[in-house]
């Protein structure tokens, strides 16, 4: 296991020169996921899925595509072209993930995938609680809530992939969701048609990659540290600043002999990336041949 970047967690009490108890400022992000765009079979499908069923609203075109996201916020960019669905057996993306503003929110959409008999995997991480589910053409989707306040310590993980809660109980990170405890949580008559809130945000990347070592490298130059390097598992996550450490992950779960999608897939063909230090937009190509807009961070 190999953890390079610790973090404060958020509020942390430290004392100043005179004793005087002093409130630390959480830690921010130093980068922070734009808009991600999407190469699809049936853009009518595809845009009534994520708005019908996940609840993004429809923000009309936008750069040659279908423009989905919060009342206030694009996230996402759906393009026609692909002739196919996502290859699972190719690099790319293996999820993105839509951090939700609060637990109120997380457990509204719980609800809401359950009213329509939605096919979804509901995991508790520890730091932080899931949904996942894939959307028409097999674009892996999560709704994230962070809850790095739960997380304590990450086991020896020599042989496995473990972690303690803030209580000292160790779990194993991929826990089922007591999704009975999360619907408890919501107020009885929430409207659970509503569009995703304000402040739902692009809040994770996680491709499927051949060589770790290399995604790591590389996104290492462009700002994140790394966080988890676990090889047995085919594993490695990097974080950005804040205490939530997984910004980013990779894995070897698809083979260590994977090769980028066919042109004709379904799949991440562009994202955005705001980060310190940038002083102009910068169009790369990443190490999966995936466009990524490199764009200055305005701090809030
Ligand atoms: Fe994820």
């Amino acid at each position: 296991m190999q953890i390079d970047a610790v973090r404060p967690a958020d509020g942390r009490q430290e004392h100043s020169a005179d004793g005087r108890s002093v409130q630390e400022a959480p830690a921010q992000d130093r980068l922070r996921w734009g808009m991600v765009e999407f190469q699809v079979r049936d853009i009518i499908r595809s845009t009534a899925f994520w708005c019908d069923v996940l609840g993004f609203v429809d923000r009309g075109r936008n750069a040659g595509g279908k423009a989905l996201g919060t009342t206030e916020e694009t996230l996402v960019i759906l393009h026609e072209g692909a002739g196919g669905p996502v290859d699972r057996r190719a690099a790319g993306l293996y999820h993105v993930a839509f951090g939700v503003p609060d637990q109120i929110e997380f457990s509204r959409l719980l609800a809401r995938f359950s009213h329509q008999r939605q096919m979804f995997s509901p995991i508790d991480h520890t730091m932080s609680k899931a949904i996942y589910l894939n959307d028409p053409d097999g674009i892996g989707i999560e709704f994230a809530l962070e809850t790095p306040e739960r997380f304590g310590r990450f086991s020896e993980m020599t042989h496995d992939f473990s972690v303690y809660d803030s209580d000292g109980c160790r779990r194993s990170g991929r826990d089922l969701l007591d999704v009975r405890a999360e619907l408890k949580r919501l107020a009885e008559g929430t409207n659970l048609s509503r569009p995703i809130a304000s402040g739902t945000c692009v809040a994770h990347l996680h491709f499927q990659v051949p060589r770790i070592e290399e995604a790591l490298d590389y996104f290492q130059a462009v700002g994140f540290a790394r966080n988890l390097f676990l090889p047995h598992f085919g594993f490695a996550d990097m974080s950005a600043g804040s205490a939530y450490t997984h910004r980013l992950a990779f894995n070897l779960w698809a083979g260590r002999d994977i090769l980028p999608p066919d042109s004709d897939s379904a799949r991440l063909i562009r994202y955005s990336l705001f980060a310190e230090g940038v002083t102009d937009d910068c169009l790369r190509s990443d190490p999966f041949d995936i466009d990524m807009l490199l764009r200055p961070l305005v701090k809030d």
